[in-house]
C-alpha cells in the first residue's frame, strides 16, 4: 500500500516527504482554503517537492465547468490528478478527461455501487471516505474492503485510495482490506512512527555505547575509527569540533 499525505500545508508535506515514504499528496477545497495559499501556487510547489500523484479538486458543479477546470489544473504539472466529486456531472467529466489521458480521482465515495460507476467512467483512483462512514456508525474500512473485492472480481484497474483516515489503526485496516493507497493526515503520520519500545531500545543502545570499554560519554564516536580530524558526535548526538579528546 502506498502513502499519500492529506494536506495542503507545505511544511507538513516537506517534513513527511523527508522520511522518504510519500508517493503523492491529496488536497480538497477545505484543505487548500485552510492553507491560505493560492491554489495553483501551492499545487505546483507540492508537485515540485513530492512528484508522484498530486490530487487537485475542481469546484464547479456542472460537467462543462468541471472539464474546463480539470484541463486547466492538469496543465499546472504532469503530476496533477484531477479530483472530481461522485455526482452525475463528476462522472461525465471523468469520462471526458480520462479519454484525454488526464488522471482522475473520484472523491466523496460512500458506497460500492458509487465506486463501480466511477470505475466504469474511467477513474484512475476512487476515494472512499472511511472516517466519515464511521462517523455515522457504519464501518468505513469494510466499505474499502468491499470496493477492492468488487474491483478484483471485475478485473477493474481503478486504484482504491482510502481517505478520511483518522488514526493509525485505520491505516493498518486499510492495508489489510487491500487498499492500494491510504491518504493520511500529518498528525496520523506522527502517531504512526512512534512506539515506546523503539525509543526505549534506542536509549538503551546509546547508553551501552557510551559505556563501552575506554569510552566516556563525552568521547566522540569518531574515536571508534572514523577520522578524528573531521570531528564526530557524542553519544547524545551533539556535534564535537575537531575530534579532540576532552
Ligand atoms: O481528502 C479528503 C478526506 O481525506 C477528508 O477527510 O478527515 O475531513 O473526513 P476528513
Amino acid at each position: 500500500m502506498q502513502f499519500f499525505i492529506d494536506t495542503a500545508i507545505i511544511d507538513e508535506v516537506r517534513e513527511i516527504n523527508a522520511w522518504g515514504v510519500l508517493s503523492g499528496v491529496t488536497t480538497n477545497p477545505s484543505l487548500v482554503a485552510s492553507s491560505g495559499r493560492d491554489f495553483r501556487e501551492v499545487i505546483q510547489e507540492i508537485a515540485q517537492l513530492v512528484g508522484g500523484a498530486i490530487s487537485a479538486e475542481v469546484t464547479a458543479l456542472d460537467a462543462e465547468g468541471m472539464i474546463k477546470e480539470g484541463r486547466e489544473v492538469a496543465g499546472w504539472s504532469d503530476h496533477v490528478v484531477v479530483k472530481l466529486p461522485l455526482t452525475p456531472a463528476g462522472l461525465q467529466a471523468c469520462k471526458t478527461l480520462s479519454s484525454e489521458g488526464i488522471k482522475t480521482n473520484i472523491t466523496l465515495c460512500f458506497s460500492v455501487p458509487q465506486a463501480l460507476l466511477a470505475a466504469r467512467a474511467g477513474a484512475t483512483y476512487i476515494s472512499p471516505f472511511a472516517g466519515r462512514v464511521d462517523d455515522i456508525g457504519w464501518d468505513g474500512i469494510e466499505l474499502v474492503r468491499q470496493i477492492k473485492e468488487a474491483y478484483v472480481l471485475g478485473d477493474i484497474q481503478t486504484k482504491v485510495l482510502a481517505a478520511s483516515i483518522r488514526h493509525p489503526q485505520h491505516v493498518v485496516q486499510a492495508a489489510l482490506a487491500g487498499a492500494d493507497v491510504a491518504t493520511v493526515p500529518y498528525k496520523v503520520f506522527t502517531q504512526m512512527i512512534k512506539h515506546p519500545l523503539t525509543q526505549a531500545g534506542l536509549d538503551a543502545f546509546l547508553k551501552d555505547w557510551a559505556k563501552r570499554a575506554g569510552a566516556s560519554p563525552e568521547t566522540p564516536s569518531s574515536e571508534a575509527g572514523t577520522n578524528p580530524q573531521q570531528g564526530g558526535v557524542t553519544a547524545q548526538g551533539e556535534p564535537v569540533q575537531g575530534g579532540q579528546k576532552q
